[in-house]
């Protein structure tokens, strides 16, 4: 088995989270930083955490990390790495990456000395001047922050929050990487009943579902690497097995989906049954005004409209008034709503039990959380 060190981007938020995810997988020396989490394994961890992460965006095998304050820096520390372990002769690999507060601030001038020193490596190896790169993409991706250079090349290809579930969406879908945050923080167990009153494409109710049944979340997608020489391709066929194996045959859980937009309802019902849990979930039309229910117990999750981009600020305060009056204290139940607002409590009517920064794209949000 071959050992890689790894980095997972994912929201400003979650990195602990994804830690645990990943730890709870299999790997190993597992480092939070802002954004991004480190860790090492082998080839089945390389399949596995592509397979099996709600929470990672991608994940990236880094292949260096160092400090680099001038080009020449960069050039000599990226020609070190020994590319050739990685890239065969006919392998293509576009450079693509950013630089945040760092000394080196032209991304497209460490783009072309990035590209220029891996080339001026490869020569050595395989005794070429020019490389056809008509063969697997390895995608290399470098991050400058602070001067510290991370150089990395993709796994995954698609982010891993295209689960491929998501044919159409409506107007402000929230990631399924953060609808699995969401579910995740809400502890949602294989016999909860889940409601999601804003339902919208219904997101957060099919991650529900997946959670609840074990299925993992990317099993059915194909990852770049899977065209790559390594890992052997059987670690990949062999890890999608054992992963779906462990899928719940559940008859216990039950999602409910409500919104005012009959589109949406349309668009989450599709979406159900693409991601194969639309028997577990039910959709339809219903007003947040007219919010009733009579289980002994349940789990609200909701990312209701925000002011900054479906609705006015007055219609968003008052649909977060009707939510107070709706989500009242209730033995069994508990509730999760994710807002940009921070008079949220306010308008809600209660102090929340708990509260969680988090962002939805470029959006601050917090997470409150009520279940006392
Ligand atoms: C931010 S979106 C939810 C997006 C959803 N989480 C997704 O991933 O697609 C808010 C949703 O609330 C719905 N909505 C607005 N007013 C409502 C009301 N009074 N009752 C129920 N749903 C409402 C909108 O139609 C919209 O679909």
């Amino acid at each position: 088995m071959n050992k890689y060190n790894f980095v997972a981007p994912c929201l400003m938020g979650v990195e602990k989270l994804l830690s645990d995810e990943l730890k709870y997988i299999g790997a190993e020396n597992v480092k939070a930083e802002n954004g991004r989490v480190f860790f090492d394994g082998d080839d089945s961890i390389f399949a596995r955490a592509n397979i099996r992460s709600r929470f990672a965006e991608r994940i990236l095998l880094l292949t260096g990390r160092f400090i680099a304050k001038s080009f020449d820096e960069l050039f000599c520390e990226v020609k070190k790495i020994p590319w050739e372990n990685f890239i065969p002769e006919n392998g293509k690999f576009p450079v693509a990456g950013s630089c945040l507060s760092s000394a080196l601030r032209s991304v497209s001038d460490c783009q072309s000395i990035i590209k220029k020193a891996i080339v001026e490596r490869l020569k050595t190896v395989y005794h070429h001047d020019y490389f056809q790169e008509t063969g697997a993409v390895f995608k290399i991706r470098f991050l400058l922050l602070k001067d510290e250079a991370c150089i990395m090349i993709d796994t995954s290809g698609e982010p891993l929050h295209k689960r491929g579930y998501r044919a159409n969406s409506n107007d402000a879908p929230l990631k399924e990487t953060l609808a699995a945050v969401l579910v995740d923080l809400s502890r949602v167990h294989y016999d909860d009943t889940v409601i999601d009153p804003c339902c919208g494409s219904g997101t957060i109710l099919i991650e529900a579902a997946q959670k609840a049944l074990r299925i993992p979340p990317n099993s059915k997608r194909k990852f770049v690497s899977e065209d790559w020489h390594f890992p052997d391709k059987k670690i990949w066929s062999d890890e999608k097995i054992l992963a779906e194996n462990e899928i719940r045959i559940n008859t216990v859980f039950h999602g409910y989906g409500y919104d005012i937009d009959e589109n949406a309802l349309a668009v989450a019902q599709q979406n159900a049954e693409k991601a194969g849990v639309a028997e577990y979930l039910t959709f339809s039309k219903r007003d947040i005004a007219d919010f009733s229910e009579n289980f002994d117990s349940a789990v609200i999750i909701c990312n209701p409209p925000y002011g900054e981009r479906l609705l006015d600020l007055n219609s968003a305060e008052t649909i977060y008034r009707i939510m107070g009056e709706k989500f009242y204290r209730r033995q069994g139940w508990r509730y999760t709503i994710i807002s940009p607002e921070d008079d949220f409590e306010k308008f809600f009517g209660r102090r929340a039990d708990k509260r969680r920064k988090l962002y939805n794209g470029m959006i601050r949000c917090q997470v409150y959380q009520y279940f006392k």
